[in-house]
């Protein structure tokens, strides 16, 4: 059961300028509203928006599986914001693929890098002229997965692609601590979310299980609400977390059996 939280402090961000992928439903929509509350001015993105995409935030339609959706999507953001001081790359999808690794084609491989993992590095270099304009202070905060340290076999393209984002997040932060920008990395665990729960129910058909055996045995004694997520989000974005870069945290209700 998931506690009500204690309520955000709406001065947190205020002044902040946020851009989020991914807002229109699930960890993302969650992450979106955790930052208006705490008075940040939003915008986000995604191929359509429904009715879980949080309404004081700026939703701008797009496609950033490509560069050139990504630059669109950016300078969007930047003309709507007139800067940027946190970033959330949240969007992605995992697609399962049953029948082996090495039937995996190459298309899905490419698929799975480009969503999954070049997203978040062509948007951050889009955005990163604008994070270094606003000077120090700037968070950039990617969305990885616990796939990417424990990846099912049917999920190995998309582990593989946040495992690219885990490492890829190690060496930006490195990069640009020296200008006081912070980068840092989550990793969920099982979170009920409406893409995660389509992957959740092929695994359970793949092993003839019910659908609650895939959440089952998680130590805190339940599956993840996307709010889990959004909290972690607000702390690794908020100056409370200001001496924190490089840092990939699993948030999974201690599933990873893995330090
Ligand atoms: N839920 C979990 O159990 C879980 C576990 C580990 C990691 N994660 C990670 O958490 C993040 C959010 O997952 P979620 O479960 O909330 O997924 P979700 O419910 O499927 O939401 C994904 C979001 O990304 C957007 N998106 C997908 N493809 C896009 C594209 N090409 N261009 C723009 N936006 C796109 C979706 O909107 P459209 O489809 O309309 O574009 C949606 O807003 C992802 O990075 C995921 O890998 C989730």
């Amino acid at each position: 059961m998931f506690k009500t939280l204690v309520p955000a402090d709406i001065t947190e961000f205020a002044g902040k300028r946020a851009i989020v992928t991914g807002g229109s439903r699930g960890i993302g929509a969650a992450i979106v509203q955790r930052l208006l509350d705490g008075g940040a001015s939003v915008v986000t993105t995604a191929r359509n928006a429904t009715d879980e995409t949080p309404k004081g935030a700026t939703f701008i339609q797009g496609d950033i599986s490509t560069l050139a959706g990504v630059q669109a999507f950016a300078a969007a953001a930047l003309r709507e914001l007139g800067g940027v001081d946190i970033v959330v790359n949240n969007a992605a999808a995992a697609r399962t693929h049953l029948g082996g690794i090495a039937s995996i084609p190459d298309e899905e491989w490419l698929d799975a890098l480009d969503l999954n993992y070049l997203s978040a590095v062509r948007v951050n270099n889009a955005l990163l002229p604008a994070l270094r304009e606003a000077g120090a202070g700037g968070v950039i905060v990617n969305i990885s997965s616990g796939s990417a340290i424990l990846p099912g076999p049917p999920l190995a393209h998309y582990g593989a692609a946040k495992a690219a984002l885990n490492t890829y997040g190690k060496a930006l932060a490195a990069e640009l601590a020296p200008a006081g920008i912070r980068v840092t990395t989550i990793m969920p665990g099982n979170v009920l979310t409406p893409g995660a729960d389509v992957i959740r129910q092929n695994f359970a058909d793949a092993m003839g299980v019910e659908l609650a055996a895939i959440t089952a045995g998680i130590p805190l004694g339940r599956p993840g609400d996307p709010r889990d997520i959004a909290e972690a989000v607000a702390f690794l974005a908020s100056d409370r977390a200001q001496w924190i870069t490089g840092t990939s945290l699993n948030v999974d209700g201690g599933e990873l059996p893995a330090i």
